[in-house]
């Protein structure tokens, strides 16, 4: 039995690597740390767990053309190993473009983009979630503690378990889960909910999800519920658990107030014409997010008059993702095809009425569109939780502005504060995009003020030491500690 130390080895493991090649002030190629709340708050916890190691793939595959000079994956960042996992052009296509975003992405979001089905898609996933246990079980210390993320490689837990049963395996789940009547439509349910349960625990973002599960693994026979957060498999006890994800929340409160994000964001307000209001919209350009839906609300509030072109401008940030596949065609074909109609119908020339960027924005560039937005839409037909709705409530700091959020997004759990929508109701969407416009500043003020309250105490690094102190009882348990 290995020694049980005051603080064992982190090992996270996540599709991604915390890592990303970008130009440096001269132009040259160097990997930086990725930006996000998950990665720096991960980062010290890694850091002081010693050994610290995350394993995940680097962004390339064998059909990348060579760039000269480009500086190849370094060993660590920032005190942490990095475990690079590689995936060909042709595994890709099978385990991320197809049974990741293909099958279980549409599939876990209520199936609002079509759902397809193929053995060898699920052959390629399997495959690299082998590869990420075994370069796993190879890195992992005697008796580490190992944090799985997101539903990727849901099949690594168990695999995992089959070769280190001395590990202790934490898995969480960032989209939602989706109810019995959905899942039970994978020819592959059972391989998967098993791979999940190989878990000693398993975190969720809301507790409709942990029900949802927990009906998917008694129905189909693997488990029987304990209670409502401890389920029994094989006869192992497994904790599940709800871990609402937050944002770094004192990097946006601190940015929102700093001198030059301020000024940036009254720039940005003067090249928008210094409209009366300023509505906005960030997403990762996704058919879940209701970006479209958003946009037709917007467009029927101008025809029926409600808006006035020259008082009310639209932002839509729709950041570029997983261009490959179909869907995500279709709904940028949807999405642009409407703001071209929108700005050719109600635009002027100078001052189009919707400014759409197709591109990923600088912190700096982010921070500025939050300063400068009146009214954030937050539309998701299902979401995990929508960092972005968070990330807007932290930037305001004078506690104006409002936040316009779909009932369907996980932080609608917290978020009880925004104006709630339900983003398949076009006219309620209508009315509650007019209602936001038109607030009081008393009342922007008022749910602005709980809004922060709540991101504030329920911030990333909160939902990291909930995980931590759940998952290293465990540990202690396990180890007899
Ligand atoms: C969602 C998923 C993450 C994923 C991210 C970006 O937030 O939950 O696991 O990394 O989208 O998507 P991508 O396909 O670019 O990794």
């Amino acid at each position: 039995m290995p020694a049980v130390s005051e603080s064992p080895q982190l090992v996270v493991v996540a599709n991604r690597l915390p890592v990303r090649r970008t130009p440096d002030d001269d132009g040259n190629l160097r990997w930086t740390t990725s930006p996000g709340g998950l990665v720096s708050a991960l980062t010290p916890a890694l850091a002081e767990s010693g050994r610290g190691c995350w394993v995940g793939w680097d962004g390339s595959t064998d059909d990348d053309e060579p760039v000269d000079d480009s500086p190849g994956l370094p060993a660590e960042v920032d005190g942490i190993k990095l475990v690079d996992i590689p995936i060909s052009a042709d595994e890709l296509d099978d385990h991320y473009d197809g049974m990741s975003n293909g099958t279980l992405w549409p599939l876990y979001h209520d199936k609002i983009g079509s759902v397809e089905f193929h053995r060898h898609w699920y052959d390629g996933y399997r495959r690299i979630n082998r590869r990420f246990a075994e370069a796993t079980a190879e890195a992992a210390d005697d008796g580490a503690i190992v944090w799985i993320h997101d539903y990727q490689l849901q099949l690594v837990p168990g695999m995992l378990r089959e070769i280190r049963p001395d590990l202790t395996i934490g898995f969480f789940l960032h989209i939602p889960f989706p109810p019995r009547e959905l899942f039970q439509q994978l020819p592959w349910r059972k391989g998967l909910s098993s791979g999940i349960l190989g878990s000693d625990l398993i975190g969720f973002q809301t507790p409709q999800a942990i029900a949802n599960f927990h009906g998917v693994v008694n129905h189909l026979g693997l488990t029987t519920s304990v209670d409502d957060n401890v389920l029994k498999f094989q006869g192992r006890m497994i904790r599940t658990n709800a871990y609402p994800i937050g944002i770094d929340v004192d990097r946006y409160q601190d940015a929102a107030l700093s001198h030059p994000i301020m000024e940036a964001s009254r720039d940005l307000r003067a090249r928008l014409g210094n409209p009366q209001t300023v509505l906005l919209g960030v997403d990762r350009l996704d058919y879940t997010k209701g970006i479209d839906v958003r946009l037709r609300a917007f467009r029927e509030l101008l025809a029926d008059g409600e808006l006035h072109p020259s008082q009310v401008t639209m932002v839509q940030v729709a950041q570029p993702s997983r261009d490959k596949v179909d869907a995500y065609v279709d709904v940028r074909n949807r999405v642009e095809r409407l703001v071209s109609e929108i700005n050719g119908d109600y635009g002027r020339v100078g001052f189009p009425v919707v400014h759409y960027i197709h591109q990923s924005q600088s912190f700096t560039e982010l921070m500025a569109l939050y300063g400068t937005a009146d009214v954030m839409l937050v539309t998701p037909f299902a979401d995990g939780m929508n960092l972005v709705a968070k990330e807007y409530v932290a930037s305001r700091h004078d506690e104006s502005g409002v936040l316009v959020l779909s009932e369907f997004a996980g932080a609608a759990h917290q978020l009880s504060d925004a104006i709630m929508v339900n983003p398949y109701d076009v006219d309620g969407l209508k009315s509650a995009i007019a209602e936001a416009v038109k607030m009081p500043a008393e009342e922007q003020r008022r749910r602005l003020k709980s809004l922060r309250e709540v991101v504030a105490s329920t911030d990333v690094n909160q939902w990291l030491a909930n995980f931590r102190r759940d998952i290293l009882q465990i540990h202690r348990a396990k180890d007899g500690g």
